[in-house]
């Protein structure tokens, strides 16, 4: 997220930042902290961002070098409308770039947009790549790189232009993290094989399977409206505590959940369902939940919740 930034806008230049989470509020830090004038559009936590936000922002302010979103903010599980709006961006203002973290959705749900509306989309390694932290990866449209060849250099380690020249010698600018550009060719192979049309419909059916549980178990979502397929966030059922759940699901179950974040932590529960998974560990995980929250005194069905679960499969 720094790295494109950094790279593509000037200290002064104006960009317009979508905040729907933890991760939006982070395009703020970084553009003020790059001497950047952030405008932000503050979205409802759970809420997706709308094209009539962006439109609005556009219109305030024209001059914007880029618009920045995630297409997934992984803190509320909400997924942002991209395929509508990246072209709209570019419509409206074509020299505007599109910046996309794409970090909890890429291999989940397909890249948003066109390919010559979105401009720098950002992954990263320790998601749906299936390995552990410590590479990102982002691709760069034409108008991209034209933008970064004419801004300039701010930095020395993330310097895109850098790494593209080592890059067609087959290497990186700096030491790379070796072993986890291995597991990467290790994980495309493994990607290629299933076929990326299957990998997409294993992560339809798995974020269907993890709504369904967890709403037929009486727990409301909180990304209702527009909810990902990389991870499901859900409100416990009445009288138990979420991290009382998240801790007693891994006693019991040895199924790790992961909890809210910022203004929603101590209060959600978040089943990330992404990379090497199935659709029958998510429904072991809905069961799970269940059965744990039943033991601290949820009123759940957990038997008509896994029967109504079976149907989708
Ligand atoms: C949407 C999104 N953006 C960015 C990041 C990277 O954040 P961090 O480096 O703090 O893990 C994550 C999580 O890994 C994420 O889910």
């Amino acid at each position: 997220m720094e790295a494109s930034l950094l790279n593509s806008c000037r200290e002064g230049d104006q960009i317009i930042t979508v905040n729907g989470g933890a991760f939006g509020a982070r395009w703020r830090t970084i553009g003020e902290r790059l001497g950047l004038k952030v405008h932000e559009i503050v979205v409802e936590w759970g809420k997706p961002v709308t094209l009539e936000e962006i439109e609005a922002a556009l219109a305030l302010y024209p001059g914007a070098r880029a618009v920045c979103m995630q297409h997934s903010e992984t803190s509320t599980t909400a997924l942002h409308p991209l395929s509508r709006i990246l072209p709209r961006i570019k419509e409206i203002s074509p020299e505007t770039l599109t910046i996309v973290d794409g970090i909890s959705s890429c291999l989940t749900t397909p890249m948003p947009g066109t390919p010559e509306s979105c401009d720098i989309y950002i992954a990263g390694s320790q998601k749906a790549f299936m390995l552990p932290p410590g590479l990102a990866m982002m691709m760069l449209s034409k108008t991209a790189w034209r933008v970064v060849e004419s801004t300039p250099r701010r930095t020395l380690y993330f310097d895109l232009l850098s790494e593209r020249r080592s890059l067609a010698n087959g290497e990186t600018s700096w030491t790379p993290a070796s072993t986890i550009i291995l597991g990467l060719n290790a994980a495309i192979e493994i990607i290629k094989a299933e076929g990326l049309e299957a990998v997409y419909a294993r992560h339809a059916l798995m974020g269907r399977i993890a709504r369904h549980g967890v709403t037929s178990l009486g727990c409301k979502l909180v990304a209702p409206d527009a909810p990902g397929d990389s991870v499901t966030g859900f409100y416990p059922p009445s009288g138990v505590e979420a991290d009382t759940l998240r801790s007693q699901v891994r006693k019991r179950f040895g199924i790790r959940l992961a909890g809210g974040q910022g203004k929603l932590n101590g209060a959600v529960v978040r089943i990330g369902h992404m990379g090497d998974m199935d659709p029958f560990d998510v429904f072991n995980a809905v069961i799970a939940i269940g059965s744990t929250a039943r033991a601290l005194g949820g009123d759940v069905n957990v038997e008509a919740a896994a029967q109504s679960c079976m149907g989708l499969f």
